[in-house]
């Protein structure tokens, strides 16, 4: 019988796999509520609508990715593409946005019916941050400021670059989306086939066009900074004074307009060559019109998600995922015999509580002592704490090291104690310390 297999572009996330995406998300987690960011779950399933008012019926993501069905009540449902709409459906369903400030973040799987490429998948992950009630550009720099610390983190942020772009006010847009539909209308028929059909429902995505002709005619079309009102050049021009006084790089980029309808003002991508074509890490930007867009009082907004896998193969090219990460357990507790298995079940339960963080893995199913010891060696764990009849009777333990030459020395439980603490703080510390690489 031919076997099941999974969905195209729905990969599974193996352990090994796993345990990375749980370094980048911990580390993430911890900036994010440093920060004072709360954590907001949101479904992944939503009535269609809310992401064809928001998200934009003429964008790529909502007219031909979305994974949209009906319910067995005969409601249109989708599941979700990105997070921001429905982070502000719950923020307005939940009154979390009138009279007050909020700082929130979310983790989790987006769905997209896109072709899967490296870096590119149908379900990805993404964690999102997403802030309203803030009008000035110190949020937007607080927001950028706290990803570039993540890459910072991670050890991946020589390899990234923050480009910026302002996209004005919905009627400075809507002024410069005429001015190109009329600039570009006589060179309809040189355009690329996508581009021709933007040019009727979404023109402004021609300029992120990367086929060469295209690209050839826009070169000269007219530039958005023309038609940019006061008010929003204002907030650009604060946002940048933030960044340089904070050392933080960028390049302003007049090519991003991003796939999705909401945004205003500020928009930013952290980009690197070294993924090939999918080379955004990280996205976002200001949208002060969505919420009233979707029936809520006028509330400005800005906010970003990062794609997970994208991260982490960033992370794996530059080899920067820390050793400690890949090792499931730190030590390996085995008993020379089965006699003295309740003896290693105590043992193990002791330390365990005794030391915080400590991944210690208990020998099971049996075998000669050989046997043990290799499968204390599979294990990947830097200790075997051997238990034999010796050691029992003298209140001691063997500790053989694995990875460093196999010493093995007779210990007392306190000199255990006091070393397994050392081993734990060490897996404990802040994540990736700069140029502590997997091949240490
Ligand atoms: P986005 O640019 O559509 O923005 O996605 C954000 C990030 O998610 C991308 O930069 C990329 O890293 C990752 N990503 C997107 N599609 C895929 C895919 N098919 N496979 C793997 N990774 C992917 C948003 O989603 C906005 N909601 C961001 C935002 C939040 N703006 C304001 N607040």
């Amino acid at each position: 019988m031919k076997k099941i297999q999974s969905v195209r572009g729905m990969p599974d996330v193996l352990p090994a796999s796993s345990a990375r995406r749980q370094w980048l998300e911990n580390a993430a987690r911890r900036l994010l509520q440093a920060c004072g960011y709360r954590e907001i779950r949101l479904p992944l399933l939503e009535h269609t609508a809310l992401f064809a008012r928001s998200v934009g019926e003429s964008t790529d993501i909502v007219s031909k990715e979305m994974y949209t069905f009906t319910d067995r009540s005969g409601d249109s449902v989708t599941l979700r593409p990105e997070g921001t709409a429905g982070c502000v459906r719950a923020c307005e369903e939940h009154g979390l946005l009138y009279n007050q400030t909020q700082r929130l973040w979310y983790a989790g799987p987006m769905f997209r019916y896109e072709r899967p490429q490296k870096g590119r998948y149908r379900q990805f992950e993404q964690i999102g941050a997403e802030c309203f009630g803030f009008e000035g550009p110190d949020i937007d720099a607080e927001l950028i400021i706290l990803t570039a610390e993540l890459w910072r983190e991670l050890g991946v942020d020589d390899a990234v670059t923050l480009e910026l772009n302002t996209l004005g006010s919905p009627e400075a847009r809507a002024a410069y989306r005429d001015a190109l539909v009329a600039w570009l209308t006589p060179y309809r028929d040189d355009l690329d086939p996508d581009s021709q059909r933007r040019l009727l429902q979404n023109p402004l995505r021609i300029l992120d066009s990367k086929v060469a002709r295209t690209r050839e005619i826009i070169a000269d079309a007219p530039s958005f900074m023309d038609y940019l009102d006061a008010d929003s050049a204002a907030h650009f021009e604060g946002l940048e004074g933030l960044l340089e006084n904070a050392g933080l790089p960028y390049v302003v980029n007049p090519r991003i307009v991003r796939g999705l309808d909401y945004y205003t003002r500020t928009v930013f991508e952290w980009t690197t060559d070294r993924l090939g074509a999918q080379g955004t890490i990280c996205a976002g930007g200001r949208y002060d019109g969505l919420v009233a867009q979707l029936g809520g009082r006028p509330t400005p907004a800005v906010g970003f998600a990062m794609g997970i896998e994208r991260v982490l193969l960033l992370a794996e090219a530059l080899d920067a995922v820390p050793a400690s990460v890949d090792r499931a357990v730190d030590v390996y507790l085995l008993s020379l015999d089965d006699v003295h298995t309740s003896a290693a079940l105590a043992l193990a339960r002791e330390l365990r509580a005794q030391v915080p963080g400590l991944r210690l893995q208990l020998h099971c199913g049996g075998g000669k002592p050989k046997a043990r010891l290799k499968r204390a060696d599979a294990s990947g764990a830097e200790l075997a704490l051997i238990l034999g009849e010796d050691e029992l009777a003298g209140g001691k333990v063997s500790v053989k090291a694995l990875r460093a030459g196999g010493e093995q020395r007779v210990m007392t439980r306190d000199g255990l104690l006091k070393e397994l603490l050392q081993l734990a703080a060490a897996r404990n510390e802040r994540p990736a310390m700069k140029g502590e690489t997997a091949s240490e």
